[in-house]
């Protein structure tokens, strides 16, 4: 009943009802727990304080593979503290924290095994950035890994930069792959999506 009387422009008491805010919370760390199969390479854009980066290097931890975390935050207060939360949860020795612009730190980047199996782009939402952090990690990607995108849900009227949303439009139009919308999910904005290229691909093609 509650939901037939929300209109579309309610998505923020939508994304109230949802228990899973993503950012740091158990969910992010059981979900990447079952991704883990080897030696492998999770990146953020977007630290804020690390709340989500220290769930990630958690997983990674329980995992006993090996690999390492990267990270990038431009606000110098936030990776400081982002750091200090990093210490204080015992997980700093996988986490490769930079204090950079996520574009600057994606056109350097270079996984020591080539891939990356988690990426979480987080950062900036405007559409630009977000095409262009996932253009700077496609090459790091491989059949499974996954990408995730927050604040999916198309808020704005601005038809040049429709945020996150639009940046999806351009990547399904692009690149392809397979992806998956949860509308209502986390904090407000809400929109939680993720992004994969060919599930299946060894089963299917031998
Ligand atoms: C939504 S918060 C990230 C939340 C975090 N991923 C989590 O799950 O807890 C976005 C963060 O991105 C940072 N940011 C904004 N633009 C950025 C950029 N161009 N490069 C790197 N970080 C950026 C902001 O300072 C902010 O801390």
């Amino acid at each position: 009943m509650f939901f037939n009387n929300l209109k579309k422009n309610d998505s923020r008491e939508m994304s109230k009802l949802t228990e899973s805010g993503f950012h740091g919370d158990e969910y992010l760390q059981k979900l990447v727990r079952v991704l883990l199969e080897k030696c492998d390479y999770f990146v953020e854009t977007g630290t804020n304080v690390g709340c989500s980066t220290i769930m990630l290097a958690q997983a990674l931890i329980d995992s006993s593979f090996d690999g390492c975390v990267y990270t990038v935050e431009l606000d110098k207060n936030n990776y400081e503290k982002a750091n200090e939360y990093f210490d204080r949860a015992g997980v700093e020795n996988i986490i490769k924290a930079y204090n950079q612009n996520s574009v600057d730190f994606l056109s350097e980047l270079s996984p020591v095994d080539g891939n990356i199996r988690f990426a979480f782009l987080d950062a900036n939402h405007d559409q630009g950035n977000v095409v262009n952090e996932f253009e700077l990690i496609y090459p790091y990607l491989d059949h499974k890994s996954f990408v995730a995108f927050d604040n999916t849900y198309l808020l704005t009227e601005d038809q040049r930069n429709k945020r996150v949303n639009g940046a999806l439009e351009i990547i399904k139009r692009k690149y392809g792959g397979n992806l998956i919308n949860f509308e209502n999910v986390s904090w407000y904005t809400p929109g939680l999506a993720f992004w994969q290229k060919a599930p299946f691909i060894n089963d299917w093609n031998g």
